[in-house]
């Protein structure tokens, strides 16, 4: 039985996720997708935490992307370490069978086995809530998408052995990449 397989991307991958992004993202007015540009401009700098570029592969042929990069929360002037997940991709002919889920949690998880505590997304609550994401600007967190109320959201991860347990508030930080989106 062929099985959705849950993995960091390689070298091999950046065609194929570029393909899933190009395809899931598509619009009739671009022909390259922000979020295909996002990912490439991420890739390399110092947001890219290479554990967290997750790709969901299905008989050999990626289907799924998931990507999790650093971003800074200042906190008392102080910033913090956190994630911003994103772009979330799956190619049209593999939507709404699973694979979006399977390939977030699988990010998520590995989020957590890194010592990772916040995460915060920018999207549709209808989708995010089922990973536990909920309202970021009720937790002290603050964007320059914080004025559009449910689609800024946050989560705290489960504790794990590593890290320091602290959750940080106050603005949240992102890298040049993402003023293009
Ligand atoms: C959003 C996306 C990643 C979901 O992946 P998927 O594999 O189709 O999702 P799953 O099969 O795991 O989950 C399907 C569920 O999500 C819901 N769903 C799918 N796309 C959704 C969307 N854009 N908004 C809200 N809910 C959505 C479905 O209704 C379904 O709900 P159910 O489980 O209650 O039946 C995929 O549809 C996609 O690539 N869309 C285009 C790109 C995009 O919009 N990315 C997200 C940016 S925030």
């Amino acid at each position: 039985m062929t099985t959705l397989r849950l993995r960091p991307e390689g070298p091999a991958d950046t065609a194929p996720v570029r393909r899933v992004l190009t395809a899931a993202f598509a619009r009739p007015d671009v022909a390259t997708p922000p979020e295909v540009r996002l990912v490439e401009d991420l890739r390399g700098t110092d947001a890219w935490i290479p554990e967290l570029a997750m790709v969901a592969e299905y008989g050999g042929e990626v289907v799924g992307y998931a990507l999790l990069t650093r971003v800074q929360v200042r906190d008392d002037d102080q910033p913090a370490p956190a994630l911003a997940l994103g772009p979330v991709a799956v190619a049209p002919h593999r939507q709404r069978i699973g694979h979006g889920t399977a390939v977030v949690q699988a990010a998520l998880d590995a989020a957590t086995e890194l010592g990772e505590r916040l995460v915060v997304v920018l999207g549709d609550p209808a989708y995010y809530r089922r990973f536990g994401f909920t309202r970021a600007d009720r937790m002290g967190l603050t964007s320059p998408w914080s004025g559009l109320g449910d689609p800024w959201q946050a989560l705290v991860l489960p504790a794990s052995t590593s890290g320091d347990g602290l959750v940080p508030r106050g603005e949240v930080l992102f890298p040049p990449p993402w003023s293009k989106v």
